[in-house]
């Protein structure tokens, strides 16, 4: 007979409730949201169950999320065809989609934390993340000079977390710089550390009308094979200043995020992205799985991991699943 019984600590849910390592509140969410300018909100044929929200929409659906206490969110803009150019230009418009939705929430709910993405690709007519050359290559330094103009229009419209997801190098140091340069001392930056080259991004470029027309982002997003270049790039953005960092997508590289918080005191977090939403809600629409249940111990899984927050689509479901 065994003397020493691990299922002592399991025999009734008070004891597992005490025992219990690693905790999923609403607190830890951050909802990500799609949004454009026409009038009307659209149903994403690309992601079931989700909602491109017009200006109206945006603000009854952070309503709802506020409601269910998240805390935070982030905005995808879907930009029309005319207002994209090969430099991404309509990304540095004060009056852009994404300045004007940031004034309106920062007005509607004074405490939401906003955060925004910094990179070209929803302004691009060329649908990559930085500048093409005519020879087909991104455009590094060229493409920081936007990305700083876009944080800056983003702060000044109320952001309180820039995330560049673009993967440029030295973009923080020089966000940061200009941040700093404009009075935004307190504007924090959540870099996308180790952002992966992944074929999990799919469903979500479909909802912006945002996929490479030509190419792909293999010469700036990371190769799937890679860990320790992970480490590099955390590195590199904690000698540039970033505040928080993250690991995207979050699902298939779980690895990652327990390197990454083994080696970092600064705040981690994970992206749950599109492609990792629609396999869970494909085989929950299919009756293969349970889709409460899959839902929560994804997300806890992230948390286990090593994230302090996460970034999911599911933010809302999570949400009231928990309260
Ligand atoms: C682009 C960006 C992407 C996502 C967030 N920001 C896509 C890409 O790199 O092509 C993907 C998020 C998701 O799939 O949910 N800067």
């Amino acid at each position: 007979m065994p003397r020493i019984r691990p299922r002592r600590n399991r025999k009734s849910a008070a004891i597992r409730d005490l025992c219990r390592e690693t905790r999923l509140s609403v607190q830890d969410l951050v909802y990500p949201l799609f949004i454009h300018a026409d009038p009307e909100d659209q149903p994403l044929e690309s992601l079931p169950n989700l909602t491109r929200w017009g200006p109206r929409g945006l603000l009854e659906e952070v309503g709802r999320a506020v409601d269910l206490g998240i805390g935070a969110v982030v905005l995808f803009p879907k930009i029309a065809e005319s207002k994209k150019s090969s430099d991404g230009r309509e990304a540095a418009n004060p009056d852009g989609l994404i300045p004007t939705s940031l004034r309106r929430l920062r007005e509607a709910f004074p405490d939401l934390c906003l955060f925004t993405d910094v990179a070209l690709d929803p302004y691009s007519s060329d649908g990559h993340d930085g500048i093409v050359a005519p020879d087909g290559r991104i455009l590094n330094d060229e493409t920081v000079e936007v990305l700083c103009r876009q944080a800056l229009i983003q702060a000044h419209a109320g952001a309180d977390v820039i995330a560049p997801s673009d993967m440029m190098d030295g973009r923080v140091e020089a966000i940061r710089s200009a941040l700093d340069g404009e009075g935004f001392e307190e504007v924090s930056i959540c870099s996308y550390t180790a952002k992966y080259a992944s074929a999990f991004y799919g469903p979500f470029r479909g909802a912006l009308d945002s996929a490479p027309r030509g190419g792909d982002k293999k010469s700036y997003q990371m190769d799937p094979g890679n860990a320790r270049e992970a480490l590099r790039e955390l590195a590199l953005d904690e000698a540039e200043g970033a505040d928080m960092v993250l690991v995207k997508p979050a699902g298939p590289y779980l690895d990652i995020l327990r390197e990454l918080r083994q080696a970092t005191t600064l705040p981690l977090a994970a992206y749950q992205v599109s492609g990792e939403y629609l396999a869970l809600e494909a085989a929950a629409a299919s009756g293969w799985l349970d889709r409460e249940a899959v839902v929560l111990e994804s997300l806890l899984g992230i948390r286990r991991a090593g994230a302090d927050f996460i970034l999911t689509y599911y933010a809302p479901l999570a949400a009231s699943l928990l309260s």
